[in-house]
């Protein structure tokens, strides 16, 4: 659906109403329908994903989102982590982040900005009904999805998310990409598992339960779902497609290939091009991130061809792909030659690197932690060893550059997701003797006081090049330290901020492996002046 209205032909802002609606939604042929959580404009046409809404680069989209949604979960869900509760217990708490969105704090979807059905209880931080999108940010793809505290795991499970498309023709008619419907298209793609009698399947038991009866450290489901289907095939013709990959999963990391060697030329990682395009055979993607790239069908050996996935799960010492979760979808590619005349051009966007202020940067640290119970289980996540809770420790001044050494002590592979601001990696660093560093980390939680430098001397892996560009995640390796240049300004322009970034409720930064953000590695981001 278009962001954007015409008034003499000129494009204008345009207010859109997008509900949550409870309603049956066919995965798979074989598979009865299943009740999940839509986003639509009317309950008939909610969908799963939800509508993709196609923004124009200076235009103002505003939408009010409604929640219609019954009283009672789909999903077991578990009070026992930091959860919104609606006060008399009735309801679901739901609230929406536009990820990848530089707008105002009222607009992000703040965790404690939840709203239920109709707006009868609001959380602690909720503000506003309508939300304002700014779409003055570099044109690319974001995603919306729920983001309401504790239950984003959940409420992501049941259905609620949606692709976000900002355009600029201008900029991009040039480079001659494919552009229009027909071959540029969204792959939501996640993980889920069903019942027999269609029901989406997560475990009822906690992996602690005698802590926590219901949280599990990592959801993950054997079908792969794309678009809404389970393993679907699409018919393409022969020539360039266009697919704006979103991973949204809860905790699965993507390693996708073709079964037949065709490649991807990526240009865009998460909602900003990348300089120069980057062709490759398999590219990994974690919770969250997206991967903008062109497939050239008329360079395939065979006329089926599979997209596929290797990536363990946990990511990466977990278990191995199956027979199931190793396919993800079929593309069948129509005999006849295509004139195509669309372009993957060598150079996409360069964006100028921030100004660095005369000052200096600030440098933080900031760690990751993993908590187990005596059966040596997790319990919970922190980041810094603080709460959710816990006061804002990480206040920038907006319009700044700050740069965060991102330590990772845990043996996961957690995908960092900064609101508002984003970032290039500047490199990444194995520490050395880690369990006596986490050692001294665990009792005084302070990077420079432990010596992190002494530790940060390990191999240094190379940042992909898909990878070398302006992001809004960034996949930190276990054990290593990943220093990063977070820009909390435009990327396009020294223009400020058109709203003001500090006002409340401010903003979030989190793990995207979404139950481990739901307890609770997340922590508060504050703008000051
Ligand atoms: Cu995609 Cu804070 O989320
Ligand atoms: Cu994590």
């Amino acid at each position: 659906i278009k962001g954007f209205d015409f008034a003499d032909g000129f494009p204008v802002p345009t207010k859109l109403n997008i509900g949550m609606y409870h309603k049956l939604w066919k995965f798979h042929r074989d598979l009865p329908a299943t009740p999940v959580f839509a986003y639509g404009t009317t309950k008939e046409n909610a969908t799963v994903p939800g509508p993709t809404i196609e923004a124009l680069h200076g235009v103002h989209t505003h939408i009010k989102w409604t929640n219609y949604l019954p009283s009672k979960h789909i999903l077991p869900w578990d009070p026992t982590i930091p959860t919104a509760t609606p006060h008399k217990g009735k309801g679901i708490p739901t609230v929406v982040h536009l990820h990848g969105g530089i707008d105002e704090p009222e607009s992000d979807g703040h965790s404690g900005a939840w709203f239920t059905a109709r707006f009868k209880d609001r959380g602690p931080s909720w503000t506003r009904k309508t939300y304002n999108y700014h779409n003055m940010q570099h044109p690319g793809t974001l995603w919306y999805h729920d983001h309401a505290m504790g239950l984003t795991r959940v409420n992501l499970l049941a259905g609620l998310v949606g692709a976000y498309i900002i355009r600029q023709p201008s900029l991009e008619l040039p480079l001659g990409l494919p552009y229009d419907e027909e071959f540029d298209r969204p792959l939501v793609v996640f993980d889920r598992s069903f019942s027999t009698d269609g029901s989406i399947y997560m475990d009822p038991k906690g992996n602690n339960p005698s802590i926590h009866p219901q949280w599990q450290p990592e959801y993950f489901g054997d079908a792969i779902v794309v678009n809404g289907k389970a393993w679907p095939h699409m018919t393409v013709r022969r020539r360039k497609y266009r697919f704006r990959i979103i991973n949204a999963s809860n905790a699965r990391f993507f390693n996708f290939s073709f079964d037949n060697g065709l490649k991807f030329a990526i240009v865009g990682s998460d909602s900003a091009y990348i300089e120069k395009r980057v062709t490759v055979n398999s590219f990994l993607l974690a919770p969250s991130e997206i991967a903008d790239v062109v497939v050239d069908f008329s360079k395939s050996k065979s006329k089926l061809v599979l997209l596929t996935n290797d990536a363990a799960y946990p990511y990466p010492s977990g278990d191995p792909v199956n027979a199931a979760n190793s396919k993800v979808m079929k593309f069948i590619i129509k005999p006849k030659h295509e004139f195509d005349t669309s372009k993957i051009p060598k150079t996409l966007i360069k964006y100028p690197p921030p100004s660095l202020s005369a000052t200096g940067v600030l440098t933080r640290y900031i760690s990751l932690y993993e908590y187990t119970s005596p059966i040596d289980e997790p319990t919970h996540l922190y980041i810094n060893g603080l709460p959710y809770e816990a006061p804002a420790t990480e206040t920038p001044k907006v319009g700044t550059t700050e740069i965060w050494n991102v330590i990772n002590l845990t043996e996961d592979n957690h995908p960092l997701h900064i609101h508002l601001g984003l970032f290039t990696v500047l490199d990444q660093t194995e520490l050395v003797d880690v369990d006596e560093f986490k050692e001294c980390m665990l009792k005084n939680n302070d990077a420079i006081e432990c010596g992190v430098h002494r530790y940060a001397v390990g191999r240094k892996p190379r940042v992909p090049a898909y990878e070398n560009g302006w992001k809004n995640v960034f996949k930190l390796m276990p054990g290593h330290i990943t220093k990063i240049l977070v820009r909390f300004s435009y990327i396009h322009s020294n223009e400020s901020y058109p709203f003001d970034a500090t006002a409340e409720p401010g903003y979030v930064y989190h793990c995207h492996i979404l139950d481990h953000e739901d307890n609770a590695m997340m922590r508060p981001l504050k703008f000051t002046q």
